[in-house]
């Protein structure tokens, strides 16, 4: 299970918020933990864990709906990482991007 975990994380992209346009979004890891990152339409990037809260699963971006949404069991989540619908019942975990990430 442990592999299987780590080959999971270790699929996603490192962050290079260059790449971000505004309303753009994807799943990055930094520093070993997958972020869900957002550049809103006014650039600003907002970051939380990818980690849904329920069962552990990795949110996916919805661009359709501009929400963070989990491909296990159907929790979705909005941009601040609050939740939209269950099962989950807390947001996604708050993290700081690394110094220098918000261009
Ligand atoms: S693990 Fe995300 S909804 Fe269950």
């Amino acid at each position: 299970m442990k592999h299987y975990f780590e080959d999971y994380l270790g699929s996603q992209p490192a962050l290079d918020t260059a790449d971000l346009d505004p309303g753009d979004a994807g799943v990055y890891e930094v520093d070993d933990d997958p972020l869900a990152v957002y550049r809103d339409d006014d650039g600003e990037l907002h970051a939380r864990s990818a980690v849904c809260p329920h069962k552990g699963c990795l949110v996916a971006w919805n661009d359709g709906e501009r929400s963070w949404d989990c491909p296990c069991h159907g929790s979705r989540f909005d941009v601040g990482g609050e939740v939209l619908d269950t099962p989950a019942v807390h947001g996604l975990d708050d993290v700081s991007l690394p110094d220098g990430s918000d261009t």
